[in-house]
């Protein structure tokens, strides 16, 4: 069977006038008219449905088709008419029809309109709706946007490992990974585990973040991004945290803070660009049903200076907000974290775009960023976007030895087991910079889709692993 798909059918609509061909897909809705009946057909490979147009009088087996329920597989042959004064610019009418899978009137996606709760309760089927197609094919092709936009400036893609013996992020949030006997855990004289026993020999874990490792690489190509799974023990039950995540980690040697920043920047403006470009039906559906502002916003955003503001600065802006009259649930005050609720401040209210926050305080920031020359802030640069608040966490790293041995023994990192990191420092060390661009959290900015669980095929969370 020679199978044409239906986004061909629309990208090549007069080539098709009059032409025979099959199309195989899923069912939508039926229309049964008696005589003639109307197939709403989806065959994934676009956002739009085929109409297929059913007479009695040329199948034989009408009935039986016209009688399938919402969900049910067909292959469907017939030829193409155009019909340039419908509001579909063309339709199949059908010669044959043959019923490859049934469904049921118990198959759950019956209705047009169900809630993303209900939707999580079905994630295997939840990527047959139209949000879940528009959210899902978008994914794609932002994927294929950070690709070629590396690969355009000539960044080596780099595969860090997934099992790691270090905590890139020094923040102690790891899944442990282990062969040993659970019920029957070696342990030392001191009762501590004897991870000599365990599968690596000593204690691994799964990776928080592959910059380590891609410094390493750095060091030597220059520029280099890795692109995959991390994982994040947060008990966090937020609708912006994933237990796995992907993340997007560009390295840059001979770049400081600002080159970072402004190729953050270059690569959100070309992922939101190239969104719109390939992918407008699904960009027109979330605009009307999810986020009524989106392309108009992302618009304006692809076209505009990011804001840049230090934290110490952002810090007076939130005060001040506060002393007008700003609520917030946490006071902000130099020295602290800033929370999603005075990101979203920055970000939504008063710079009205992603706005990137500068030099933090080195105490709430990991042991690698490079110390400023106060003393006091390190040459950090979360990237803040509205709605949402931190989506790319960056910084220049601490390249000068002395430096960062000794911030390392401040915070009583285990030395012994950073040596490979030092030694970056030790053996041709530079000014070097990289970001993590959390990919899902793009995704939700990108669509509107304000919960992580519904950008990611398959959602880990606490107390929650299905599938
Ligand atoms: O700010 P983070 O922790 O930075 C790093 O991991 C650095 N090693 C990155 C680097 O410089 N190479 O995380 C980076 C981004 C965040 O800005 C956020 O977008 C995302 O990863 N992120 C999460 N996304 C979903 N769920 C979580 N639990 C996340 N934690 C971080
Ligand atoms: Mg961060």
């Amino acid at each position: 069977m020679k199978r044409t798909r239906i986004a061909q059918l629309y990208a090549d609509q007069t080539q098709f006038g009059g032409a025979h061909v099959t199309v195989a897909g899923w069912v939508r809705s039926i229309r049964d008219m008696k005589d003639i009946a109307f197939i709403t057909l989806n065959d994934g490979s676009c956002f739009k449905n085929l109409q297929i147009v059913m007479d009695r009088t040329k199948l034989d087996n009408y009935s039986d088709v016209a009688s399938q329920g919402v969900g049910a597989s067909l292959i469907i042959s017939g030829n193409v008419v155009l019909t340039p004064k419908r509001p579909q610019p063309l339709e199949l009418h059908a010669q044959s029809i043959t019923v490859a899978g049934t469904s049921g009137p118990d198959y759950p996606l019956q209705k047009q309109h169900q809630s993303r709760e209900f939707l999580r309760t079905v994630q295997h089927l939840r990527p047959r709706t139209n949000l879940f197609r528009a959210v899902f094919r978008i994914r794609s092709v932002a994927a294929y946007a950070i690709h070629t936009f590396f690969q355009n400036r000539g960044f080596v893609y780099v595969n860090t490992p997934l099992i790691t013996t270090s905590d890139a992020e020094g923040a102690g949030e790891m899944f442990q990974v282990t062969t040993l006997d659970l019920a029957h855990v070696p342990t030392l004289k001191d009762g501590s585990v004897d991870w000599s026993k365990d599968f690596f020999g000593k204690q691994a874990r799964l990776t928080v973040s592959g910059q380590l490792q891609a410094e390493n690489f750095a060091m030597a190509f220059g520029d280099v991004y890795t692109f995959g799974p991390t994982f994040r023990a947060e008990d966090s039950n937020t609708r912006r945290h994933a237990a796995e995540f992907w993340m997007i980690e560009p390295e840059m040697a001979f770049t400081d803070l600002a080159g970072e920043m402004q190729v953050s920047e270059d690569m959100l403006k070309f992922v939101i660009r190239t969104v719109l470009d390939k992918c407008p039906d699904e960009m027109a559906m979330l605009n009307r049903f999810v986020d009524k502002g989106l392309v108009g916003r992302l618009e304006h955003v692809a076209n505009s200076a990011f804001a840049r503001i230090s934290y110490t600065d952002a810090i007076q802006v939130l005060q001040d907000a506060e002393a007008h009259g700003t609520k917030f649930e946490f006071h902000p005050q130099w020295g602290q974290e800033l929370q999603t609720e005075h990101e979203r401040y920055l970000a939504e209210k008063h710079f009205k775009k992603p706005t990137f926050v500068t030099d933090y305080p080195k105490k709430v920031k990991a042991f690698y960023m490079r110390q400023n020359n106060d003393g006091k802030t390190v040459a950090a640069a979360d990237c803040l976007a509205p709605g949402l608040g931190e989506i790319i966490g960056g910084s220049q790293r601490e390249e000068r030895y002395d430096v960062l041995l000794a911030r390392m023994k401040e915070l009583h990192m285990n030395i012994n087991e950073y040596q490979h990191y030092l030694d970056l420092r030790k053996y041709g060390t530079c000014k070097h910079a990289g970001f993590g661009l959390g990919f899902e959290r793009l995704i939700m900015y990108l669509t509107g889709v304000d919960n992580i669980r519904d950008v990611i095929p398959h959602p880990r969370e606490p107390g929650n692993a299905e599938f």
